[in-house]
Order: C-alpha cells, then structure tokens, then sequence
C-alpha cells in the first residue's frame, strides 16, 4: 500500500515533538507501509535537504525511546520532504494537489497540525482545489474549536468538504495503551461486566495529574484553561470508555455510538450545581521534586491578573440504569504532586463483614502513566497467627513486561490507524459536539462568578476544596484512601 501523509504546519512544535518522532518510531519498527511519502508545509522557505537537517536537530530534543542513529535518520530522511506553502493562497493549493498527483498514492493524509482556527480556512481551500477525493483522510488536531458554537463551525465547514468517514479527529488519549486495555478488560472477559454497574461499584475516579506546568505555552494555556485542555476531550473520552455500553461489535461507528449516549447520559450543569460540584483552581509557587517552581501568575506570557484554572475536579453522574447514582469525579491539573494519569474504580464493601478489623472495599486502578498497567485490590489472609484478620494485597499487572516488544506510542499508534482507515479511536463530531454542550454551563457559570480560582501550592494535590468534594459524598481520592 502507498500513501502520502501531509503535515500543515511542518515546523511548529506538535510535528517535531510527537508526530515526525511518532513516525519515526512506527518506522523503525517496521510498521510504516514501505511506498510512503511524509510532506511538511510551512510558511519558510527552506529545501527538503535543509528540512531534513533541521528535524535531525530536533529529534536531539525529543525523548523518542531510543535516538536515532544516522544511518538510521537517513533512511527514514528518505521519505521527507518540504514545501513552502502559503495557508490562504489557492496556487499554493494547486501545487500541493500536483504534487500529490505525480504519483497518486493509495491513501492520501491531511493533517492539520496547526492553530485550529486555521481549520474552516485550510478545509474550504482543499475542497476549492479538489483536495477531497475519498482516498483522502484529514486529521484534526485537538483543541476542536473554543466552545459549542466553534466547534460545530468547523464541523460544518469540515462536512462541508469531507464525509464523516473521512475526518480523524484525534484524541491521543485513546491512542495510550491502557486505554485501548480498557476495552479489552470490559469486552475481552467475562470477570468484571457482571460487577460493572452501580450495585456493585460504589464511586469512579479518573485523574490526570501532571507535575509540569504550562512551560513556554502561556499565551495558548491561558486563552484555554484545564477544562477546554484536559477535561471536555481526554478525561470525558475516558469516562465514555469506562461507562459504556457493550458495542454490538469492534466497529467504529458501533463504539462511538454508545460513548454518544454516554455523553448524552451526563447530569447537565447548572450555575448552581457548578458552585457546588465544579472545583477550579490556579496554583501558587511550591516545589515539585524538591525543587522551587513559581506560580502560575508569574508564567511567561501569563497575564498577572489571570483568573484561568490550571485545576479541575469535578463530580458528575451517568443518569442511565447501569450507573444511576454513582459518582464519577473527574480531576486534572497542572503542578500537581506527580503525573499520574488513573482511572479508579472504587467497589462496594461486602455486604457483612465477619472477620475482625476493618473490612476494605475492592478498588481496580486502571493506569495510564508512567507506568501502563492494572491493580486489583484485595483482602487477603496471612496465615499468621491472627487468622480473622485480613491484609490488603493486590494483583499487578504491568504491560510492559506483559508485552515487552510489542508496545507502540499513543501517536504512532493512532497514525498507523489512520494511514490504514480505522476509525476506532478518533472522536466522531457529534461525540465532541456534545462534550461541548456539556462543559459550557460550566464555562457560563464561572464567567458569572467573580471569586475565580482557588490557589493550590504548586506540589500539591490541588486545592482543598477537592478533597472535600469527594468527601462530602462520604469517599476520598485515591491517594487520600
Ligand atoms: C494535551 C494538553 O492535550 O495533553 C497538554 O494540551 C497536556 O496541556 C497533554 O500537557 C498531556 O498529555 P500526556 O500524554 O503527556 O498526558
């Protein structure tokens, strides 16, 4: 199979830090179709040999696992190329469509790693140029738009010019490894579905925890906040994961339908409830590993007087027979105690307790970074002396050891899928759409109430109001249990 992958905005950051290394990996590992073309489009003009010059320069930055070699690079360099191109001038569009044509590839990818919105602005001049045909896939890089209404304007646009089927939205979430074990864990064996509903799990934790913070990216991080960063995609996308219904099969329409009526299933928002669920936070200085970090406010290219949240946690509740009443809390933030991204399913106690002490609930953790694995907590005997006393023990399951050599990268994975047209993990329009629908009450809410964000010392975990929002429902975050 031949293709022909496009990258808009070949020299900004996203290209050289995860997808040209993304690549570069599912090159090395054999797993790039061999007739493949890789083109990088930006304003610059610079020849493939000094395109190829420069990637080799930053790849010294990346933390691929293992650094290429120059025999290596070469030969991946191979398949490099570079074209100046000019976003909103048709020509420029002309020349690429030649381009493309002197051999007309299989598959052609489109992907638009850029500002998104330049989306409707590059989607109307592919289409104008007869850049559309269905052998051609465009992916769309997340943030989707600011809110509702932008989001559904560059789906209108995007629908305007491609099919559905055409259009890779990416969430590289559902590209890591332990999300895609997520199914298999729910839908690959019998042991948990009996037991994944709301008489037998008593609470669901998802964090996404990151110990950086908003680096050189002020400027973006600001106009988003954590809730339009982490929240409205990555942590709802794993949330539709968890609480799903069995899709009738692997296929992707069937998958994303039932995380639609999850989406669907979410106990809207009011000004009210937002007060009362929705913790939002900004951190203060502190240290991470020792080491002092300033606050927020004093970030680069951070207005001082900014009222944006680095910290979300939110409680929220799937109204459907499966999960009625059960809360699922959802937390991220910037500068936290660690990165740790977990899912945690907290089950019931047992019913009647006759052995002595005190009698500890099942919890699964789910875990996506660092490491990629699975925990079952249990209780267990001893054997010791005090035979009625029970110890918690718990099951490991670490996948990398599991499967050594056959782990890939969420961005390898997820363009290998689209080079080959598999749908599976990438986010439909009406899935995003009404994520959106979903957290804008929440963004109307906080516009109206001035007292802002909460400060929370940079090293923590969040601010405190967190800890008593799970705790009002008689439960605690994980690493409080
Ligand atoms: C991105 C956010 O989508 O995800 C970043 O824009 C965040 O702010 C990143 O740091 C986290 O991804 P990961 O894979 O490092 O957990």
């Amino acid at each position: 199979m031949s293709f022909d992958l496009v990258f808009f905005g070949g020299t900004g950051d996203l290209t050289w830090r995860k997808l040209m290394p993304a690549l570069f990996q599912a090159f090395r590992h054999g797993k790039l179709p061999a007739d493949g073309r890789i083109l990088a489009v930006a304003r610059d003009t610079q020849s493939d040999e000094q395109y190829r010059a420069w990637l080799r320069e930053r790849f010294q930055d990346v933390d691929t696992p293992k650094r290429p070699t120059e025999e290596e690079f070469s030969r991946f360099a191979e398949m490099l190329f570079y074209r100046r191109m000019d976003l909103s001038q048709p020509q420029d569009y002309a020349r690429l469509k030649e381009w493309l044509e002197e051999r007309r590839a299989d598959t052609v990818v489109l992907y638009l790693a850029t500002s998104p919105y330049l989306f409707p602005v590059i989607c109307e001049q592919l289409g104008r140029a007869g850049l559309n045909d269905p052998h051609i896939r465009v992916v769309l890089e997340k943030p989707l738009g600011h809110d509702l209404r932008s989001a559904q304007e560059i789906n209108r646009v995007v629908r305007s010019v491609f099919t559905e089927q055409q259009a890779f939205r990416i969430d590289h979430y559902l590209g890591k490894p332990s999300v895609q074990n997520l199914m298999a864990l729910r839908f690959g064996n019998v042991l948990f579905e009996p037991l994944w509903r709301r008489e037998s799990i008593a609470n669901i934790q998802i964090t996404l925890a990151e110990s950086i913070g908003v680096g050189t990216r002020g400027d973006f991080y600001d106009r988003t906040g954590a809730l339009r960063d982490m929240i409205q995609n990555h942590a709802l996308q794993l949330l539709t994961m968890i609480a799903m219904e069995p899709p009738a099969s692997n296929d992707a329409d069937a998958i994303r339908d039932e995380k639609l009526k999850v989406l669907r299933s979410l106990k809207p928002f009011a000004m009210e409830s937002v007060l009362r669920d929705v913790v939002r936070g900004q951190y203060r200085a502190g240290a991470i590993d020792g080491k002092p970090v300033p606050g927020y406010l004093d970030e680069q290219k951070v207005p001082a007087d900014s009222q944006t949240e680095t910290f979300v946690a939110l409680r929220t509740e799937v109204q459907n027979w499966r999960w009625a009443g059960v809360p699922f809390y959802l937390r991220t933030g910037k500068r936290l105690a660690a990165r740790d991204a977990q899912i945690v399913v907290n089950f019931r106690p047992t019913p009647h307790n006759i052995f002595g002490g005190v009698s500890q609930p099942n919890k699964l953790v789910i875990k996506l970074q660092p490491e990629d694995g699975l925990e079952l907590h249990l209780l267990a005997a001893k054997g010791a002396l005090q035979h009625d006393l029970l110890s918690p023990v718990f099951l490991d399951l670490d996948f990398d050891k599991a499967f050594p050599t056959e782990r890939v990268g969420a961005y390898e994975r997820l363009l290998l899928d689209v080079i080959a047209g598999r749908l599976n993990l990438f986010v439909r329009s009406d899935e995003q759409e009404q994520a959106w629908r979903w957290v804008e009450p929440i963004l109307q809410a906080w516009s109206l109430d001035t007292s802002g964000p909460r400060p929370y010392k940079a090293g923590s975990w969040g601010p405190p109001a967190a800890s008593a929002l799970v705790a009002r429902d008689g439960f605690a975050w994980a690493e409080e249990q």
